[in-house]
């Protein structure tokens, strides 16, 4: 139940943005170790009466926060928009391939309202949803979307598991590791994920991984021995630090590891970890980092696979969503603090 001050304000913003303005959370001061709310400010900016000939207008109806946002925003100036992926609604157009009524994905920031010309920009066009018959929309933004198709290439690409191998995820009940784990089932791998609470573990086996491992509460190595009885063969990882040092330790010969993440040291000074090297030489592992930009030319592709497979009922989802625009703070600094699972998105 929304108190009454909730509920003016939620009003008033409504009125703001009717009569023509957009809010927007600015980067106020550089992070330094885990994000507060004294890092971001919010801000309103009017929007144009008339749009020019190839632009739109959107509203923004989830948001995505992702880690990611954490070290790329230490490129950017203070006073910077906070950046992001969103799923708008195409209020306002002047461009046919972006009807009124069209939801879309936009990289447009933490913002509740964007004018946006395609034409103009050179990297990270819009696109309209393809046809999720009548999935969520916000699943653009998790397994229908970019961390969907890091999972989905990330793993197929570099890990290539086969039949019968051993897949590890660590980050395993976020919105990549959930999906990661899924498709090493598919592909008749066991899977093995390592997340930081039982109810994520708990979740991780109702959704089908054969073990998960509570990195907070166990002890890895003696857990993954169990868990991975023949070795592992692909790691997928996604935090790095002494989880990884310690998956590192149980690869069997020629495994593949592909490093899609650090969140372990995202917040702080890298730990120190022991030299890996003996375990590259003598298991000759192969080890490849990758951005999910990588298979941009097969974005559709992605998205259509793991849609395929959540239709036949082999991939499920979860998404932790949190209300309102004006929380767009809270539920990052939550993300960062492990109190997502699935994919985290902030509802409008
Ligand atoms: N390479 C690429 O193109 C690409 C694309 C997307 C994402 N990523 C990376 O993939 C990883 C997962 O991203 P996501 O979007 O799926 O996020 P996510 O897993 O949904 O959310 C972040 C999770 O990280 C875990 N975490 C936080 N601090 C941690 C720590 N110190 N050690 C271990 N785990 C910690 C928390 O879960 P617990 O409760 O389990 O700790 C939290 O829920 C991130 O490292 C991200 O940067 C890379």
């Amino acid at each position: 139940m929304k108190s009454l001050w909730q509920q003016l304000v939620r009003q008033r913003q409504y009125a703001t943005d009717a009569a023509g303005a957009a809010r927007k959370w600015i980067y106020a001061k550089a992070f330094q170790g885990e994000p507060h709310h004294g890092n971001f400010r919010l801000e309103t900016e009017p929007l144009p009466a008339t749009l020019q000939p190839g632009e739109f207008l959107a509203q923004a109806e989830y948001l995505s926060v992702d880690p990611y946002m954490r070290p790329y925003m230490l490129a950017y100036p203070e006073g910077s928009l906070m950046i992001g992926g969103q799923i708008a609604r195409v209020t306002r157009s002047e461009n046919a391939h972006f009807p009124v009524g069209a939801t879309v994905f936009g990289q447009f920031g933490w913002r509740t309202h964007t004018v946006c010309d395609p034409a103009r920009l050179e990297k990270d066009k819009p696109y309209v949803l393809p046809d999720f018959g009548g999935l969520p929309t916000s699943l653009g933004l998790g397994i229908l979307g970019m961390p969907g198709n890091t999972a989905y290439f990330g793993l197929q690409e570099l890990c290539q598991p086969q039949p019968g191998e051993t897949v590890v995820v660590s980050g395993a009940a976020g919105a990549v590791g959930s999906v990661v784990g899924q498709i090493a089932k598919i592909k008749g791998c066991r899977a093995v994920g390592i997340a930081g609470t039982e109810e994520k573990c708990e979740w991780l086996r109702k959704i089908g991984f054969d073990a998960a491992i509570n990195y907070k509460r166990n002890d890895v190595y003696g857990e993954l021995k169990k868990a991975a009885p023949r070795g592992v063969d692909c790691y997928f990882d996604n935090v790095g630090g002494s989880v990884t040092e310690t998956v590192l330790k149980q690869m069997n010969v020629y495994g593949r590891i592909a490093v899609c993440g650090a969140i372990s040291n995202y917040n702080s000074a890298v730990g120190k970890v022991t030299d890996p090297q003996r375990q590259f030489v003598f298991k000759q592992l192969r080890m490849e980092g990758f951005l999910v930009w990588r298979w941009n030319d097969r974005w559709l592709e992605g998205i259509e696979g793991n849609l395929r497979w959540i239709r036949e009922g082999r991939l499920a989802y979860e998404e932790t969503v949190t209300e309102g625009f004006e929380r767009m703070p809270d539920a990052f600094i939550d993300m960062l603090r492990g109190g997502n699972t699935g994919k985290a998105v902030v509802k409008v």
